[in-house]
């Protein structure tokens, strides 16, 4: 319990019996806590992140070595180097967003790395090694189900780091060490700068092992352009807000849609997924691409669009055999990928700036945001709050 006035401040149990806190200073303004010109803070989370990149970014980068520095993780290069697997936990889009990570780390460092539910991972007794890096992800850190799975890795003799938005929170707290997101406060229930900031806090920590192993200074450097230049493009992509509007048009009378994707791109198509359920409730499944013969393309139909995201890598093709197999049972495609000819008729289409590849996943999600943000407009749901859902779920 906390006694706040205009001079001071006291702090008991709930039994009344005093306690002795230590002030610490948060450096947020109140304009963080207002709308502002926008309608809907979710709106507005979507437009603070350039900035919110840039914050997670800030004094991280180390150019002189072409590698990144996380100075909150307090492990040395030889502690790096023994790291042989990394676990990802967290829930909601922390999960899906540890799903980024995961396919960074095990590209740049070419470590094994996988993400789980941290609710999952929990309840199944799960072997704890000791040269596994275990991460907690988590906007809050104050999931129940995170902190939880925390606990069970610590308990086990496992070594834990959190990668947490609010400073000071029990998941930070109980890990001690990791990396803050210095996203700012997100209000809106559904996560979206703190997604694209956790994304980017992974690919930084990805760099960082792989430089200690085999990426060469050549990519090193190329990856921090890369991340320097992330800001400056979301900030492009956002500014296109009326094109996405306009392909919302096509989502907004159906009952059902597909998002799906390969690879870090499945990822993208989970997290679009998640975002339309919560804020339009309009039921959407993301499905891995090559899945979809394996049954869900038996629901195919013009009723039933699917986004497909599609960036330009090695899968670029098989991708493209996706949009075909979708239109042969009339299905309408919406695709989000990079400029250029598509060489396959769609819907509609949204394309991003070209990156550098690895951060394909960060920018093509942005328009995903927008999209859901446009379906859950037209259809006049309550997007800051939707139905049944809570911003931070400390239950079980
Ligand atoms: C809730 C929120 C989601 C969030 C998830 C995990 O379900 O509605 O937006 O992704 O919790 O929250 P955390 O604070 O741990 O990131």
């Amino acid at each position: 319990m906390a006694l706040v006035r205009a001079d001071g401040f006291e702090t008991a149990t709930l039994d009344g019996g005093p306690t002795a806190k230590t002030p610490s200073t948060i450096n947020f303004t109140s304009e963080a806590f207002d709308k502002g010109e926008y309608a809907h803070f979710m709106r507005k989370e979507i437009a603070e992140q350039p900035e919110a990149v840039g914050r997670t970014l800030s004094g991280r980068l180390e150019p002189r070595f072409q590698t990144t520095h996380l100075g909150g993780i307090e492990l040395a290069a030889h502690e790096l180097l023994d790291i042989r697997r990394v676990k990802i936990l967290g829930c909601g889009s922390a999960y899906i967003a540890g799903c980024i990570g995961a396919h960074l780390i095990e590209q740049l460092a070419r470590l094994p790395a996988h993400a789980e539910p941290a609710s999952e991972f929990r309840y199944r007794n799960p072997v704890i090694e000791r040269d596994t890096l275990y991460l907690a992800v988590s906007q809050s850190g104050e999931t129940f189900d995170t902190l939880a799975a925390v606990q069970e890795v610590k308990r086990k003799g496992g070594r834990v780091l959190g990668i947490v938005n609010v400073v000071g929170s029990t998941i930070a707290r109980e890990c001690g060490r990791g990396i803050y997101l210095h996203a700012g406060p997100e209000i809106a229930v559904v996560s979206t700068k703190t997604f694209t900031c956790t994304a980017v806090a992974l690919a930084l920590l990805a760099i960082q092992l792989g430089r200690i192993r085999d990426l060469s200074t050549a990519d090193g450097g190329r990856l921090l352009a890369g991340l320097a230049a992330l800001p400056e493009q979301i900030d492009g992509i956002v500014a296109r807000e009326p094109e996405i509007a306009r392909l919302a048009e096509q989502l907004v009378a159906c009952e059902h849609a597909y998002f799906v994707g390969r690879s870090a791109g499945y990822a993208v198509a989970m997290e679009g997924a998640l975002k339309l359920k919560e804020v339009s409730y309009l039921h959407a499944e993301a499905y891995s691409a090559a899945e979809l013969k394996h049954g869900p393309l038996a629901l195919i139909s013009p009723e039933t669009p699917t986004v497909v995201v599609i960036p330009r890598d090695d899968l670029y093709q098989k991708n493209i055999s996706t949009i075909a197999e979708i239109r042969a049972r009339r299905g309408p495609v919406v695709a989000v990928t990079h400029a250029g000819e598509m060489p396959a008729p769609v819907d509609a289409m949204f394309d991003v700036p070209a990156s550098e590849p690895e951060f394909d996943p960060i920018l093509l999600n942005i328009p995903l945001q927008l999209l859901a943000y446009h379906v859950a407009l037209k259809k006049g749901c309550d997007i800051d709050k939707p139905r049944n859902l809570a911003k931070s779920v400390t239950v079980e």
